[in-house]
């Protein structure tokens, strides 16, 4: 019996537009190691992502990575967690069905006594249809930018989209999470 650990490279390729939601009281709960490898999941994850605990612990997070998720907004969590500070934004996640669900994420660094970074927690909650509504074409957008100019393009993108409407990454998210549209 092998003892590897489901990666994303596992994860279903039998993408199928089925939406799964979470309930107005349910949070997901997970904590990584500082390389990104499940180390924590509550049951709400177990069963929305459709994999037992013990298959997620030890995996890699991308395990449940949605194709539809633009490169940038990984980018921008990661900068953000090893740099001590908070992520809050809209993820589409992928079931283990090939079927997603949106969360609103909240990711932080977890710190021992010393401030070095030992882990990292997220806690997400279901996102209002309207932010879904807003948050899902301009993810289309900077995913087509990334398959034809990278990042780079993307975060051009998304800092003329900011520009024009006149907000920043963090106050688009909150507007957003308090059903606000753009
Ligand atoms: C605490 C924590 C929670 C995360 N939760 C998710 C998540 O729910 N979905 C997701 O796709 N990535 C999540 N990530 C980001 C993944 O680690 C990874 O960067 C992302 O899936 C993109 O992977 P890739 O660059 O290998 O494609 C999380 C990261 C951390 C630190």
């Amino acid at each position: 019996m092998s003892n590897k650990k489901l990666s994303k490279s596992d994860a279903t390729k039998n993408i199928i537009n089925k939406e799964a939601k979470l309930s107005d009281t349910d949070f997901i709960v997970s904590k990584t190691d500082t390389k990104g490898s499940i180390i924590y999941c509550n049951e709400v994850f177990t069963k929305m992502a459709g994999y037992p605990a013990s298959d997620l612990i030890g995996a890699n997070h991308n395990l449940i990575r949605h194709p539809d998720m633009p490169k940038l907004a990984f980018k921008v969590l990661w900068d953000l967690v090893k740099d001590k500070k908070e992520f809050f934004g809209f993820v589409k996640n992928l079931m283990r069905n090939g079927g997603y669900y949106w969360v609103f994420a909240y990711i932080t660094a977890d710190l021992d006594a010393n401030g070095n970074i030992i882990s990292y927690t997220s806690v997400r909650r279901k996102p209002p249809q309207s932010a879904i509504d807003a948050i899902e074409p301009i993810y289309k957008l900077l995913v087509d930018a990334e398959k034809s100019g990278g990042m780079d393009a993307s975060a051009k993108l998304l800092t003329n989209f900011l520009k024009e409407n006149k907000t920043t990454y963090e106050e688009l998210v909150i507007n957003l999470q308090k059903g606000a549209n753009i």
